[in-house]
């Protein structure tokens, strides 16, 4: 049986090279979309994917990559002030193959239906740091938002991942999640990297996720 076929956009990132470990480990044919200057970064994968080179909300570069592909796992980076992520939902959302699973990432401070119950500590680093980083124009959490709410609204299959702190380390497992923040099984606020892209990954098979917006955090912090 001929294996099937999924497309990272943003592969060459932290999160998006472990999904590619990750996903070449579940024997899928794995197609990765990276801006054109960080190819070098997935040398290790070359002779085992397929790399298409350009920016991520690259509507003709998504649309050749996605093409014949099951699942788009993307990684929603909010760089920039030039809607970045906007752009890519939306050219993942319109590009990509109608029956293929949408699986994308981003933090906890996205919030679907607005009943996240967020820590001052998390409402005071978004308050100011916001604003801040948008005025050094590196990066604008809005767009994030504005990305994830087109997401909110398509009738695709989708599914948003909002990740907690990350780390580095080996893996602990697959990760448990809560539909909104505030759950106590969130409490510990980590997650190693490696099982976000677990989680990711796991995402494609898991129906029960369509049209969800998982909150998760390591499963052995989540049991101590
Ligand atoms: N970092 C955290 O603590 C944290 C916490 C919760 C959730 N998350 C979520 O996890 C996901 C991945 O986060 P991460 O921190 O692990 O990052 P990451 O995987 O290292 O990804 C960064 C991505 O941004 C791209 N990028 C970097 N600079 C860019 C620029 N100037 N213009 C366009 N693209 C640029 C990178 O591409 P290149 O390889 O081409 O540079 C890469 O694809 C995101 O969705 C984030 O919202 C992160």
């Amino acid at each position: 049986m001929e294996a099937k076929q999924i497309c990272i956009v943003g592969a060459s990132g932290k999160l998006g090279q472990y999904m590619v470990e990750l996903a070449l480990n579940e024997g899928y044919q794995v197609v990765g979309v990276c801006r054109e200057k960080s190819r070098h970064k997935l040398d290790r994968f070359k002779d085992r994917i397929t790399l298409f080179g350009g920016a991520t909300d690259d509507t003709d570069v998504i649309r050749q990559a996605t093409e014949g592909c099951v699942a788009v796992l993307t990684v929603l980076v909010p760089w920039g002030v030039h809607g970045y992520s906007l752009g890519t939902a939306r050219a993942v959302l319109e590009q990509s193959p109608p029956d293929a699973r949408l699986i994308f990432s981003c933090g906890w401070h996205i919030s679907q239906d607005g009943q996240d119950q967020y820590s001052w500590k998390l409402k005071a680093l978004v308050a100011i740091a916001s604003p801040l980083a948008r005025w050094l124009r590196l990066v604008d959490i809005e767009d994030q938002v504005r990305a994830t709410n087109l997401i909110f609204q398509s009738q695709r299959k989708w599914t948003v991942v909002r990740g907690s702190d990350l780390e580095e380390g080996e893996s602990e497992g697959l990760p448990v999640w809560a539909k909104h923040v505030g759950d106590p099984i969130l409490a510990s606020n980590r997650t190693r990297r490696i099982d976000f892209a677990l989680f990711m990954v796991k995402a494609i098979d898991n129906d029960v996720l369509i049209h969800q917006s998982p909150a998760i955090v390591s499963c052995q912090s989540a049991r101590q």
